[in-house]
């Protein structure tokens, strides 16, 4: 029980078998993952939920690029500079609703747009990453 807020566990636990296709890494590469980040978390800068995020949204970026290029497909870059990616937990110290997770997919969703001009991303695995994002981020809630 934490004493401070309730926190709120989604049902069903941690979602299972949405990691989005490993194809993905092969064809971005790195770098287009990196600036994906970078270019999301700015769009988080001017979103509803600006406030959760800290100063430096650029630096910040980069502790989430690091887990998307594992996440599809590439090295463990995360868990080498971070240790176990853990993300339910590392979400706790952050106050996340359901109007805040969805504010976090549309900024999401806006950066994807021309995501193939700009990132080299395929776009046959698009679905699935967006499943993998609106499944994941069920499981980040943490506020009722
Ligand atoms: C549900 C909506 C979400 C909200 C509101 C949210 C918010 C945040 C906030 C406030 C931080 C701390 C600032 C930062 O270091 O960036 C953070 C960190 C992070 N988030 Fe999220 N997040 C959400 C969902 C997700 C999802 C679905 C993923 C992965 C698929 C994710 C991956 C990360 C990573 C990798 C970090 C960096 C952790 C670290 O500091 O090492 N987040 N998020």
């Amino acid at each position: 029980m934490n004493k401070e807020r309730n926190i709120y566990v989604p049902e069903g636990g941690p979602p299972q078998g949405i990691i989005p296709n490993s194809q993905i890494f092969a064809l971005m590469g790195e770098k287009a993952i990196f600036q994906m980040l970078e270019d999301f978390y700015l769009e988080l800068g001017n979103s509803k939920i600006r406030h959760l995020f800290p100063g430096d949204l650029v630096e910040a970026s980069k502790r989430s690029g690091a887990f998307f290029v594992y996440i599809l497909g590439g090295p463990p870059l995360y868990q080498q500079q971070f240790g176990p990616p853990m993300m339910r937990k590392r979400h706790l110290a952050f106050s996340i609703d359901e109007e805040a997770r969805l504010e976090w997919l549309r900024c999401f969703k806006m950066i994807l747009k021309d995501a193939d001009k700009k990132y080299q991303f395929p776009m046959e695995h698009m679905d699935g990453f967006c499943n993998y994002l609106d499944e994941f981020s069920k499981w980040m809630v943490n506020k009722k």
